[in-house]
């Protein structure tokens, strides 16, 4: 069942109308639960992926969440190729005519130890989560100036203080919120916006599952101060806020959405143990150990 992202009562119906939002990662669930939000206030979005049928089946269900909305998903896009997203681009203006909103969610993470780390692994994640965004403003920037447009980047709260395992993730995340504050500056005179959202920890999403074992989710939830893991919907809605009017001057900001967690995952929730303990890790985040199981810390 598809589920409606976005609370009825906090923003007008249509406030989008005609507005046409671009995602990468779109397939995914924090971003697909952002574009529907989207969609069901009037905007017609189109997805990206790199795989190709899920892609198409969640831009699928989230055209059916509104009659007459418009939803495309572009499957087989790697925000690694310039050329897949100025494709994308070129598809998108010529069945959507616009491009209002990017979302720059396209990212990709799993844990390993720095020392079992290769340079080509690192490489791997930098080029998906940080160079993926430049390329995907770079693809899109000529249409966003012409509709003075907004940047959604989906950036973390690792870098804030640190988080084992995940050294690829965490440097790629603090440079996208440089590059976000960057390009506020220079798109600001266009009457364009560049701002981030960090999301915490979001229950039932695949990148949870990948990155922490079922067995560690009670103890990461008192660990959060509002006492509860984090919905799609608490994304989704902060999205609709910094796409509305409402947001009209926020630029070269960002915004937190996982109720408090940051400020006490410096103990390096949720992987305390294993870092306090240096005990091989049998099978963390269902990834059987591969690069943890050498780890001597
Ligand atoms: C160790 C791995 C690995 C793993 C890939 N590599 N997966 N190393 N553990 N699980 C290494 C490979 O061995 C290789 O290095 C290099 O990374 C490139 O891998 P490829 O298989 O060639 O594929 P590529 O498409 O480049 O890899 C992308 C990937 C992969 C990110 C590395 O894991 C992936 O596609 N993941 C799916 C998307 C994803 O992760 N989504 C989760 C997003 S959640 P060598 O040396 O062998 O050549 C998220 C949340 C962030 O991002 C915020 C958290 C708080």
């Amino acid at each position: 069942m598809v589920k409606q992202y976005v609370s009825k009562n906090t923003w007008a119906p249509g406030i989008f109308d005609g507005k046409v939002v671009f995602c990468t990662g779109g397939a995914g669930d924090i971003c697909s639960g952002q574009v529907e939000a989207l969609v069901s206030l009037g905007a017609n979005a189109v997805i990206l992926g790199r795989r190709q049928e899920a892609t198409q089946k969640r831009a699928s269900e989230i055209a059916a969440i509104r009659p007459g909305a418009q939803v495309l998903g572009l499957g087989g896009i790697d925000v690694r190729s310039v050329q897949a997203l100025e494709g994308a681009v070129a598809t998108t203006i010529e069945k959507l005519g616009r491009i209002d909103f990017v979302i720059c969610g396209a990212a990709g993470n799993f844990l390993s130890t720095v020392e079992n780390l290769s340079a080509n692994a690192f490489k791997s994640v930098i080029d998906i989560d940080l160079l993926g965004s430049y390329n995907t403003v770079k693809a899109t920037l000529a249409e966003v100036k012409k509709r003075k447009g907004r940047y959604l980047f989906v950036s973390a709260t690792m870098h804030y203080t640190g988080m084992p395992y995940q050294s690829h993730a965490i440097a790629a995340k603090a440079a996208i919120d440089a590059l976000s504050g960057a390009l506020s500056i220079e798109l600001g005179p266009y009457g364009v916006t560049s701002n981030t959202l960090a999301p915490g920890p979001i229950a039932g999403t695949e990148g949870m599952a990948r990155l922490a074992q079922a067995s560690q989710l009670d103890k990461l939830t008192r660990n959060i101060p509002l006492q509860r893991m984090g919905e799609v919907s608490d994304i989704a809605d902060a999205t609709v806020f910094l796409f509305s009017p409402a947001a009209n001057w926020i630029t070269g900001t960002g915004i937190v959405v996982d109720g408090g967690a940051w400020r006490r995952q410096s103990n390096h929730e949720p992987y305390p143990e294993i870092v306090m303990s240096g005990e091989p890790v049998a099978d963390v985040a269902g990834q059987k150990g591969k690069h943890l199981q050498r780890a001597k810390l």
